[in-house]
């Protein structure tokens, strides 16, 4: 309490006192203070940083933003998992989810694609003798495991041939990952709905 009271300057001095005060309140007072010279090169400093930094990484677009360099990091860590789940035991829906996620497999399964099903399915899974894969409509399910058995094991009956021993285990998982990515997208000129909405 003294203290405080022993900070007040005396009233004959607080018009000039230095430094001068800024605000004063129930005896509480404000001293305009000097910023300490720390402080003021940390404040510059950082603003001169911050401009570098935006000239170099955003104008020029030089170095690699941190968000950019997640999404490659990521990016690698999905298609190490990816090649991994490729070759791994049973099939699950999660590994196929997983497998549409990758953009290498999706490209695999692209090119796979348009080597030995464009025929029937068109290009892009339009449609054509065999169902439209854009839409939402389907004859043996749209979920990824009904996709990847329709793939590896085909209805003959139906024309739709079995991949699983042409292409092998990895690749028909490829494929459908691809298939998979095309579900709902609605391809425009698409064959019409077959089977049921999913
Ligand atoms: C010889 C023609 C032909 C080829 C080649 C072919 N398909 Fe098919 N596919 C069909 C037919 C016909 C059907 C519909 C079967 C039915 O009516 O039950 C079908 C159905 C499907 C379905 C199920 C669609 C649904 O509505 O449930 C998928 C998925 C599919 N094919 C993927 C592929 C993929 C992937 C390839 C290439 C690896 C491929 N097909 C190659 C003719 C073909």
């Amino acid at each position: 309490m003294n203290n405080v009271e022993e900070a007040v300057p005396p009233p004959s001095d607080r018009n000039t006192p230095d430094p001068p005060v800024v605000h004063e309140y129930d005896g509480i007072i404000e001293l305009d203070q000097r910023l300490p010279r720390w402080w003021v090169y940390t404040l510059f400093g950082a603003i001169a940083f911050a401009a570098g930094y935006w000239v170099y990484f955003h104008s020029f677009d030089r170095g690699e933003l941190a968000s950019r360099e997640y999404g490659r990091i990521k990016a690698k860590e999905i298609a190490e998992e990816a090649e991994r789940i490729k070759q791994a035991g049973t099939v699950t829906p999660e590994m196929l989810v997983m497998l549409t996620k990758d953009r290498g497999t999706v490209e695999q399964g692209q090119e796979l694609f348009s080597q030995n099903c464009v025929t029937c399915h068109s290009e892009g899974g339009k449609g054509n003798i065999g169902p439209n894969l854009t839409d939402d409509y389907w004859l043996h399910g749209g979920e990824p495991m009904n996709v990847y058995g329709t793939i590896r094991d085909g209805f003959l009956s139906k024309q739709m041939p079995a991949w699983g021993k042409q292409l092998g285990e990895d690749r028909v998982r490829a494929v459908a990952a691809y298939v998979l990515t095309l579900k709902g997208t609605n391809a425009a000129g698409g064959k019409a709905p077959q089977g049921e909405k999913h």
